[in-house]
């Protein structure tokens, strides 16, 4: 069954490239980039267009209770634990063609190249659409995932609220046509295989074109409000003010200089600021700010986390501030199934292609799905490891190739009838 160079069925790269960037027009920024925010209408369209092709692709299209859109192509044993591949067609406000879209329609690939030779797996594949995966709008990202690998309850999933507090995951993905009536998760799955871009430097600087991902780092994230009160900008006193902006600023100063002087060193960002009233002439009276904080080492992102509240709670006492740090979401760092890996290690030697181990420092949905099944992640270059950012780029070559090598690593693990 096996045809030339290592191939078993051919993936066609001009029609993935075009698919990314059909995909890529809904949500184009004036940059270049792509804002797709999860449960928008936007995003809506992005999941219309995909079900779309699923079904051109003969996938049985179905959506589950996260709003989670699976298109699954049987199998010659259609009882068989399905091979699950899948990523997220949300992203960033002012985020980038690929991060995410890429292994969603590598996915969709995968069965279009599959069904062009004719072949038939013996389990089934599943391709999936993982809804939020970013988090930018609801309180925490990768829940739905973590719902379908059993890490969340659903009714914690569905409730989640977004940041401003006015409406919830499960009626938004009832506003946009994508509250689904499958069941989230609970059936067994043969194995989790996740594309992406790598969002970092590595492959590019060493001429590598695939990365097997060993883990990704523990994260924790946290969102801080800053309590003082108001005042008018022309009478109330320097020394009088209770200012939350500048308590928060003084915060932000301190838990950079907290990552800075920890060795090895940790990445931690506030990306998210919200200023209350956020008038020229009003002295802010809160501030609510986020806190996200990565590192390998599970004990010292703990030990990190403890010093980076201790720290907020003492420039909050010394300006007189109020302070509130909660925690939005944690996950321990995560090693990848070593067979998962090593699968992708094989099917990159096959191929003819430069593979390097190397890990995440994003989060995937992956992460969540490698807790419920053996899971693995392809990795391929993008350009000068730019992510989160409309100048993101990635080469046809390179994402054609990712994409046959998880072509591969799922007809290893699923079998040909
Ligand atoms: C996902 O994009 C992350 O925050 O790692
Ligand atoms: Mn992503
Ligand atoms: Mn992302």
């Amino acid at each position: 069954m096996t045809a030339g160079g290592g191939i078993t069925a051919p993936v066609n790269g001009d029609r993935l490239w075009r698919s990314l960037m059909e995909m890529a027009e809904i949500g184009a920024t004036p940059g270049g980039g792509v804002g797709r925010i999860a449960l928008t209408d936007l995003d809506r369209a992005g999941r219309d267009l995909f079900v779309g092709w699923c079904e051109e692709a003969g996938l049985a299209v179905r959506v589950d209770r996260m709003g989670n859109i699976i298109g699954r192509r049987a199998g010659a044993d259609d009882t068989a634990p399905p091979v699950v591949t899948g990523s997220h067609l949300d992203s960033q406000p002012l985020g980038g063609k690929f991060d995410g879209a890429y292994g969603v329609l590598a996915g969709l690939e995968v069965a279009r190249a599959l069904n062009d030779a004719g072949i038939t797996t013996q389990a089934p594949l599943e391709i999936i659409n993982w809804t939020d995966e970013e988090g930018v709008r609801f309180a925490a990202g990768v829940v739905a995932s973590g719902v379908y690998a059993g890490r969340f309850d659903l009714d914690y999933g569905r409730n989640l609220p977004d940041r401003e507090g006015v409406t919830t995951m499960a009626r938004e993905l009832a506003r946009i046509g994508y509250d689904g009536a499958a069941p989230c998760g609970g059936y067994p799955i043969s194995a989790f295989f996740e594309a992406h871009i790598e969002q970092g430097p590595v492959l590019e600087r060493e001429g590598a074109v695939i990365g097997a991902v060993l883990g990704a780092q523990g994260q924790r994230c946290y969102a801080v409000t800053v309590t003082g009160e108001e005042g008018h900008a022309g009478t109330l006193p320097m020394t009088l003010r209770r200012d939350a902006m500048v308590g928060t600023a003084r915060m932000i100063d301190a838990l950079n200089r907290l990552a800075l002087d920890c060795d090895p060193m940790p990445v931690l960002t506030t990306g998210y600021v919200q200023v209350r009233p956020n008038s020229r002439n009003t002295v802010p009276g809160r501030v609510a700010f986020s806190i996200d904080v990565r590192h390998p080492d599970d004990a010292m992102l703990a030990d990190i986390c403890l010093r980076a509240e201790a720290l907020c709670r003492a420039v909050a006492e010394d300006a007189g501030l109020q302070v509130e740090v909660a925690e939005t979401s944690a996950r321990e760092s995560i090693a990848f199934d070593p067979g998962c890996i090593d699968a992708v290690r094989v099917a990159a030697r096959r191929l003819g292609l430069t593979c390097r181990d190397i890990h995440s420092g994003a989060g995937h949905d992956a992460c969540n799905l490698a807790r419920r099944a053996p899971a693995g992640m392809i990795f391929v270059p993008c350009r000068e490891g730019i992510s989160h950012n409309e100048r993101e780029a990635a080469s046809p070559v390179d994402l054609a190739a990712g994409c046959q090598v998880l072509l591969e690593v799922m007809i290893a693990r699923a079998g040909i009838a």
